[in-house]
């Protein structure tokens, strides 16, 4: 089954993965809603995209994503690779502040959750919810024990969901180092561990963003898969 004339909502699709996720699906005939926390950014995307609509869309908040399925009707397909980057993403464990990993989980996980519970109501049989894991899930590095614990605890919403909501499908991509704005946009420091770790991969270089997407159309457009995390890393994953 392709994406042609399917109706699709990616929430983080204004930028990153997300929009080159948007860009393949539209080449693909697919309807595209595009949505997220900053207009500026939907609609400067929604013209690249030509012809996709957005809307803003906090996916913390219960009460908008419910307002949000009532009115915009029902989907084929809905995507979410929505995220921030919390400070307590990299620091050593013992000097946590508890409050701050507790919001790294805010947009990443319970977002995920809210999103899928109302989108739910909202796809038929064999339609698909895809959610967005990252490859610290499996390959924890110093410092970074909360976001291992998010990213892990996406793929086992994900392995939950595909049971309860099924025969609605539901995956993740498990992205390694994808090449989006926020990357480009590190510190220099980080950014050169990071490609430097890359560079021992067995495909030794940072994904762009349009290699990934792909993994995102599969599942959507895999009418057998579910429950399943579909990595996309490069074998970073092999490489530790
Ligand atoms: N890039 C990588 O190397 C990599 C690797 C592994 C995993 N990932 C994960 O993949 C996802 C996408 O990454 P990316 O590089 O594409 O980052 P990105 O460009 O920052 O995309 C994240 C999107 O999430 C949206 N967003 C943030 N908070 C939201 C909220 N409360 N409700 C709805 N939308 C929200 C942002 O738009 P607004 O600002 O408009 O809200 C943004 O468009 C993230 O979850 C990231 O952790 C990325």
């Amino acid at each position: 089954m392709g994406l042609d004339g399917a109706s699709i909502l990616i929430v983080g699709g204004g930028s990153g993965i997300g929009f080159a996720v948007a860009e393949a699906a539209r080449a693909e005939g697919a309807a595209v809603t595009i949505a997220s926390t900053n207009k500026d950014k939907l609609v400067g995307a929604a013209e690249r995209l030509d012809g996709a609509k957005w809307a803003v869309l906090d996916i913390t908040d219960e009460k908008a994503v419910e307002a949000f399925f009532h009115s915009s009707g029902d989907f084929d397909h809905v995507v979410t690779t929505a995220g921030d980057w919390g400070s307590a993403r990299r620091g050593p464990f013992v000097s946590i502040d508890m409050s701050e990993a507790d919001a790294l989980f805010q947009v990443r996980f319970w977002g995920a959750a809210i999103l899928a519970k109302h989108a739910a109501w909202h796809l038929d049989d064999g339609g698909s919810i895809t959610l967005t894991s990252g490859m610290s899930a499996f390959c924890p590095q110093k410092g970074s024990v909360m976001a291992t614990a998010m990213a892990g605890s996406i793929e086992h919403l994900t392995y939950g969901l595909a049971v309860e909501l099924a025969p609605i499908r539901v995956n993740a991509v498990f992205p390694g180092g994808v090449a989006t704005e926020i990357f480009a946009g590190l510190p220099e420091e980080m950014r050169k561990t990071e490609e430097a770790r890359f560079a021992s991969q067995p495909l030794p270089r940072i994904s762009r963003p349009e290699e990934v997407a792909q993994a995102y159309l599969y599942a959507m457009k895999a009418t057998y898969t579910t429950g399943q995390v579909i990595k996309v890393d490069g074998g970073g994953e092999l490489a530790g």
